[in-house]
């Protein structure tokens, strides 16, 4: 029979025949436990999967932990942040670790250093700049540079030395290749210069630069037309600080014609120091 059908059809069309006909299980004489027979592979896949649920385990040891998604945190979030470590800072020195421990401000990346302040904190008299240097941030004490030259200078016009005052930036970090603080970065650093204000408690502010003259007073005019005017700085309490706002010192030594008004600026300065004794 085989032979005959060898010769008249082909082993596929007897397959396509079987097929038509409904026939997808081939049978033996011998019968066979289906039951057993499923049973017997379903252990062997459970089997297998155990093993590769080991294997991963092993080899995770050998991986690095994943970090944990890092929360997106809003600007207003860390703002918060800033403002209840710098309220919990209960004098200058909790407030410079709550400054460097702060990681809100993406300068703090790039900065080598945190400048914080430099001089006496109780003195009558402190002076705010907009942000460190090149040599401030390698140094991490605010103005020590060029600029840090001529204020010394300027200082001891009016018979006093950097040591006597009390110095710092709106912020604590340097922004890379010097460029000017973004108003986020500005609002990110304002809890602590603020704290720091309240907590050094100087009887007069001086405001080096525009940007630290709109920090300090609120004001948004430009420094050219606000230097040499009181203004005030309001604290949390509602009390006030005089504030005198003069040219950066950065300004002076790019446009030395200014400094006749830097000079008629802090001789305002002197004048309101010898009022207070
Ligand atoms: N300019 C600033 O405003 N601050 C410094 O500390 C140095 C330069
Ligand atoms: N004294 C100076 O020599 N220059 C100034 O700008 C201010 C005071």
């Amino acid at each position: 029979m085989s032979d005959r059908l060898n010769n008249t059809i082909s082993f596929e069309e007897l397959l396509g025949f079987y097929s038509e006909a409904g026939v997808d299980t081939p049978l033996s004489d011998t019968p066979v436990d289906r039951f057993k027979q499923s049973a017997e592979i379903a252990k062997r896949l459970v089997a297998a999967a155990n093993e590769t649920t080991e294997q991963k385990q092993k080899t995770a040891v050998h991986r690095p932990p994943r970090p944990a998604p890092q929360p997106r945190i809003s600007v207003e979030g860390q703002v918060a942040t800033a403002t209840e470590l710098a309220r919990n800072a209960k004098n200058l020195e909790e407030l410079f670790e709550a400054v460097k421990s702060f990681n809100g401000c993406t300068l703090k990346l790039t900065a080598k250093n945190t400048c914080f302040a430099d001089g006496t904190p109780n003195s009558n008299l402190m002076l705010v700049g907009e942000a460190p240097g090149r040599e401030e941030d390698l140094q991490g004490i605010p103005f020590v540079g060029r600029s840090g030259m001529l204020l010394n200078r300027i200082l001891g016009a009016i018979g006093l030395t950097r040591k006597e005052v009390y110095i710092a930036n709106t912020i604590p970090w340097r922004p890379p290749g010097n460029r000017t603080p973004t108003p986020m970065e500005t609002e990110l650093c304002r809890p602590f210069i603020e704290r720091q204000i309240e907590l050094a408690a100087p009887k007069i502010l001086v405001a080096l630069g525009g940007p630290a003259m709109q920090v300090l007073t609120g004001v948004k005019n430009g420094i050219i037309r606000t230097r040499g005017k009181w203004l005030s700085h309001k604290l949390e309490n509602g009390q006030s600080i005089p504030v005198m706002p003069t040219f950066h010192p950065a300004y002076l030594l790019r446009t030395p014609s200014q400094k006749k008004l830097a000079w008629a600026d802090f001789l305002e300065i002197r004048n309101a120091l010898n009022g207070l004794s």
